[in-house]
């Protein structure tokens, strides 16, 4: 038997006991990854999904390929891997000479010099591909097609089998792959078999707001002693806001442990964008939209003044100061999301010294009614091609909204377009969005007043106010003197 014949059985022994064990479907392909490229004696191994339109791969697991090669951008499909997505293998001996490779560059400076890509079928249908990444310029033979053919086989096996091992534990699974833009195809797949119901509220949520997202897509090493490895896998990644989100909504009290984690991820690959969402974080932002335990807080009123009517109004004069010096010379439109915004806008507005127009759109609220996907209730009556736009904000959260709004502005050509807003609750920023002009930068605490409402009272108040949880018969500080 030849060297290399030997040492891929002896990997596809190793393989197979990964496959028979007990560790999460994650894990075995990581490690399935990592052996194969060490019995190929390549530099790396990666396994690309394609996403739920068959446009893009997306990396779910790799060996030996640096942080930065990983978070290239997507592959488009068209472009380097047709054969691959008709089922053939794909042979680039030569890297920088090669038109399919859409990030020649990138590939110089990791220095990959050739490839070799199997297409990954579940069923027969093709799901993504492996491949493999080598030093050198150089063909492979057919002994190593073979045998990567294998193993793309077993991968295959792993993310249909899906939930293998302990007994409810939530595996990676061929659904991982499912990308939740746009809506209407995500609900034609399979649904991912959440190990929470706050996760699925929270994909719903993300789904409400065309966000794209993967569940568990990738696993990240956080040690290898040689005996065994520590393995993390993030509860969702979100592409476009190229953001991974772990939940410790399961069971507090590992809250720690997935603390650790984090910072150790952090650590080891400081280019990932991590962020962990505590429970009672969570309970807080999906009360936001009558859900959860929070929910149903009883209220007492208003509490202790966060900013009063003197505070804001000095505040909102500088900020149309601002507003006016920067647009000198220019006829601004602003657009104000209804409800809340009606307050600021009504006051900005009034002490702007530019000429200005005002619009207000609306959109439908997530957990209100049946609309699935976020949608615009209220169409704007002015026309926007060519004008300058000036969207304005009475706080800006998850940025969530914003980020749809300004899509949705962007398309109407304006000129040129700038997000003012009053509040900005940064530490619960999901989807980041650029804030030309922020009046008061705020902590996650629920504010009512100026426009502000909790399940609808309170918008008339004319400071802004912490929400009272207070008992009945308390004396309140409505800071009416403020
Ligand atoms: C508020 C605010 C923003 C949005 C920001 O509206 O007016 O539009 O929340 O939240 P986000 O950054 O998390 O998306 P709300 O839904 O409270 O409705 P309202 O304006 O009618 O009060």
């Amino acid at each position: 038997m030849s060297k290399q014949v030997l040492g891929f059985t002896k990997a596809l022994s190793e393989i197979a006991d990964a496959l028979n064990s007990s560790l999460a479907a994650g894990e075995k392909l990581r490690l399935m990854i990592k052996v194969a490229a060490r019995a190929l004696g390549v530099r790396g191994c990666s396994l690309m999904l394609l996403d739920a339109q068959k446009k893009r791969l997306i990396h779910a697991a790799s060996h030996g390929l640096s942080e930065r090669y990983l978070r290239k951008g997507f592959l488009e499909s068209e472009k380097s891997l047709s054969e691959i997505l008709e089922g053939k293998a794909i042979h680039i001996p030569d890297v920088l000479n090669d038109p399919r490779i859409q990030f020649q560059e990138l590939a110089e400076q990791e220095h990959i010099s050739s490839i070799l890509g199997v297409p990954v079928r579940i069923r027969g249908e093709v799901v993504g591909t492996l491949r493999i990444y080598n030093r050198m310029k150089r063909d492979f033979n057919s002994g190593e097609e073979g045998f990567l053919n294998t193993v793309a086989n077993l991968v295959g096996v792993v993310l249909e089998t899906g939930r293998i091992g302990d007994a409810g534990e939530q595996l990676l699974e061929s659904e991982t792959r499912v990308v939740a833009k746009p809506a209407p195809l995500a609900s034609q797949l399979k649904p991912v078999a959440f190990a929470h119901p706050s996760e699925e509220e929270f994909a719903h949520l993300l789904d409400f707001y065309q966000i794209e997202w993967l569940y568990e897509p990738r696993s990240f090493e956080l040690r290898w002693d040689g005996k065994g490895s520590e393995m993390f896998t993030p509860d969702f990644y979100l592409p476009v806001l190229d953001l991974y989100i772990e939940m410790t909504t399961m069971k507090p009290e590992l809250a720690r442990e997935k603390n650790r984690k984090v910072r150790r991820l952090r650590e080891l690959y400081p280019g990932v964008n991590i962020k962990l969402l505590a429970r009672r974080d969570y309970d807080r932002l999906i009360a936001k939209y009558g859900h959860g335990p929070l929910a149903g807080t009883k209220t007492r009123g208003v509490g202790r003044v966060f900013f009063s009517a003197a505070q804001i109004q000095r505040r909102v004069r500088q900020l149309a100061k601002e507003i006016s010096k920067d647009y000198e010379g220019r006829h601004v439109v602003l657009v104000g999301v209804l409800r809340g915004v009606f307050c600021f806008m009504a006051d900005l507005m009034r002490y702007l010294t530019v000429p200005a127009d005002v619009d207000f759109m609306s959109i439908s609220y997530y957990g209100v009614g049946r609309s699935k996907a976020v949608h615009v209730t209220k169409d704007l009556d002015l026309n926007l091609e060519g004008r300058h736009v000036l969207l304005v904000e009475d706080i800006v959260d998850t940025g969530m909204t914003l980020s749809f709004v300004l899509g949705y502005l962007k398309e109407r050509n304006p000129a040129s377009l700038a997000v003012c807003t009053l509040l900005d609750k940064r530490v619960r920023r999901l989807a980041e969005v650029k804030l030309a002009y922020v009046g008061f930068e705020i902590p996650d605490e629920f504010l009512v007043g100026y426009g502000l409402d909790y399940q609808e009272e309170y918008r008339n108040l004319p400071f802004i106010a912490l929400l009272s949880e207070e008992k009945p018969g308390a004396e309140q500080d409505t800071g009416q003197s403020a």
